[in-house]
């Protein structure tokens, strides 16, 4: 089953893509969150300046929308190179990738999103091109096939993925710095919703900000999203200014609740506590019961129960949390369930 989530971390249109590419921070100073991030990146751009070397091959893991792809574009434009973007999925062909790799000059940053997607033969080329920034290329088929080893400038390579366990370990080796996005806290988010609110010439007030940073569920590119329904809500039913009340109802209506949660993540505990005494339960049978796919739960829903203690993640599979039963308004039974939390 497919269905379009307002609090999904993926872009739910190419046009919202289009919109929130002005909202992108353009420097790491702009960059709100992500301190440590920030912090390691800058000493380590700074150092490769300084040797006028290429940055160091940069491996970005987290969940959808919190800013990989925007690091990515910060990284090349603080080292004033080009930045050149494709995605696991469509370099399905060895040649698409030579191409883009031997027109890369020094310092470029090629950017690889979803590189967990890489089809194994493209992964295995892009090894020699990390290592020692050549390819080797076959030339013709049987007794008259040749090596062609074909010089690469000095490029960095920042790969970008949602599932960093996909990957394989050669191709994470090689990657000399990995860093993992985190979901944003509460303040930061606040100061992102503002942030765009500005750019956007969107009247917003405290109350506002805050209920649009607790319902975006740690995740930028949905508080942008919220932040355009809300605005839309309060044109038509107020007075144009985003205020506290006018963004909860605009929310109401989405059936988004004070945590961000929607109905999908509301059904997944309830399925959890209903046919299954509350956990502990492998994924796969969740899936199943509620005709999901394992991998949208696993990449669109669970991390965020995960990160709010909603959901526990045991040897055995799934917990609901008592906090979980809270929110949802079901009593706690002191059962088996209970019991395995004392
Ligand atoms: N640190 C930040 N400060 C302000 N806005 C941000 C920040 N990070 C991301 N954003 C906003 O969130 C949107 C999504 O970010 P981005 O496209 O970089 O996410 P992503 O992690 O690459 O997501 P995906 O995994 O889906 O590719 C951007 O358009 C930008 O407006
Ligand atoms: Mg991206």
């Amino acid at each position: 089953m497919t269905r379009e989530r307002i609090i999904s971390g993926k872009p739910i249109s190419p046009e919202e893509d289009t919109f929130t590419w002005s909202l992108r921070p353009k420097t790491l100073k702009e960059y709100i969150g992500q301190n440590t991030v920030v912090k390691k990146l800058l000493i380590s751009l700074e150092a490769s300046g300084i040797r006028g070397e290429p940055q160091e091959h940069l491996l970005l893991h987290g969940p959808p929308g919190l800013g990989k792809t925007t690091l990515a574009y910060i990284v090349s434009r603080e080292m004033g190179t080009r930045l050149v973007t494709t995605t696991g999925p469509t370099l399905s062909k060895i040649a698409d990738l030579m191409g883009i790799m031997t027109n890369l000059d020094n310092r470029d940053v090629l950017f690889i999103d979803e590189i967990h997607r890489l089809p194994t033969a493209v992964e295995e080329f892009i090894y020699p091109a990390m290592e020692d920034f050549r390819v080797d290329f076959i030339v013709d088929k049987g007794p008259f096939s040749k090596v062609i080893n074909v010089p690469l400038k000095r490029f960095t390579l920042i790969g970008a993925t949602t599932r960093v366990g996909l990957l394989s370990a050669p191709l994470r080796d090689r990657f000399g710095i990995t860093y993992h996005l985190d979901f944003y806290s509460h303040d930061e988010m606040k100061e992102i919703v503002v942030r765009s609110a500005g750019m956007l010439d969107i009247k917003i007030d405290k109350e506002g900000a805050d209920i649009i940073a607790s319902s975006s569920r740690g995740t930028p590119r949905i508080a942008n999203r919220l932040l355009r329904r809300a605005r839309d809500y309060a044109i038509v039913k107020a007075d144009g200014n985003i205020t506290g009340e006018v963004a909860r109802k605009a929310f109401d209506l989405e059936g988004i609740d004070s945590l961000g949660l929607d109905d999908l993540d509301r059904i997944l505990l309830k399925v959890i506590i209903d046919y299954y005494k509350g956990g502990p339960v492998g994924i796969e049978a969740v899936a199943a019961t509620l005709s999901e796919e394992v991998n949208t739960l696993e990449e669109m829903v669970e991390p965020y129960l995960l990160k709010i203690g909603f959901l526990i993640r045991t040897k055995r599979g799934r917990m609901v949390s008592q906090e979980a039963y809270k929110h949802l308004g079901i009593p706690f039974t002191v059962s088996g369930q209970a019991s395995l939390f004392a």
